[in-house]
């Protein structure tokens, strides 16, 4: 199987790398340059277009995308530039690459490479993979089968504000909470969803996943917690699986 470029465009940074589908690992060094501020279209194109160019690479490139993605194009922009909404990520990024790109949400691919190859292979039931970082994503998947942008970060919450204004990572640290702290209200937020969903499984990925162990007696849900396991590459490999996928 072919080796793909996955990129992992996030609010503070947009991580590429080669991935190996066939193992489903990187098949070389992690790039990384920082989120252009604003993020605009024409700046964050700039930025995707120098990871590209650091792998001198020109075949089908995968993108992961913090927004609702439907046929290439953002239909929303929570931790991106306004501007988004509306844009054909595809369209733009391929432009400025030269080059094929086939976007997704973030988390959905995230939750593509961890039910293929990591934490969810070969969970049945119903699953859920959840992004800890600047945002809170939320992949979720039926027998295996993805349910896409289903955007549970945004669950109207305490005082009216979503679940991602009061548990994601960036929530803790404008909070200046310490990291057991936060775990108690990302608890009530698994426990809401539980009640909602009924779940089998939670998989925890994004920058919190790599301090699983630190919090991890803190969660209650009846259904099975665990980090995920390709941790924050989750991302950049189920990204190049999904162009693997879409480049027929
Ligand atoms: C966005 C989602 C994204 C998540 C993680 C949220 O604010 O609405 O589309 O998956 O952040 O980046």
């Amino acid at each position: 199987m072919k080796t793909i470029l996955g990129i992992d465009v996030g609010a503070s940074g947009i991580k590429g790398a080669l991935v190996d589908l066939q193992h489903g690992k990187l098949s070389g060094e992690r790039f990384r340059v920082p989120t252009p501020q604003p993020a605009t279209p024409a700046a964050l194109a700039g930025a995707f277009a120098e990871v590209v160019e650091y792998f001198e690479y020109r075949g089908a490139v995968g993108c992961g995308f913090p927004a609702i993605v439907k046929n290439g194009v953002a239909h929303s922009a929570a931790n991106i530039d306004k501007h988004w909404i509306g844009t054909s990520i595809e369209a733009v990024f391929g432009k400025v690459c030269g080059t094929r790109v086939f976007a997704t949400n973030d988390a959905d691919a995230a939750g593509i490479a961890e039910m293929r190859f990591g934490a969810g292979k070969g969970a049945a039931g119903l699953v859920f993979l959840i992004t800890i970082g600047t945002g809170l994503g939320t992949a979720l998947f039926y027998k295996g089968m993805l349910v896409p942008n289903t955007e549970l970060g945004h669950l109207i919450w305490k005082n009216h504000k979503s679940a991602e204004v009061y548990c994601s990572s960036s929530a803790r640290e404008r909070l200046k909470i310490s990291r057991r702290d936060w775990a108690v209200r990302f608890n009530e937020y698994l426990l809401h969803l539980e009640r909602l969903f009924s779940p089998d499984l939670f998989i925890l990925g994004g920058g919190e996943s790599k301090f699983f162990d630190t919090y991890k007696d803190v969660l209650q849900p009846q259904a099975r917690v665990v980090p995920a396991q390709l941790l924050n590459n989750a991302g950049i490999i189920g990204a190049a699986a999904y162009a693997a996928e879409n480049d027929r």
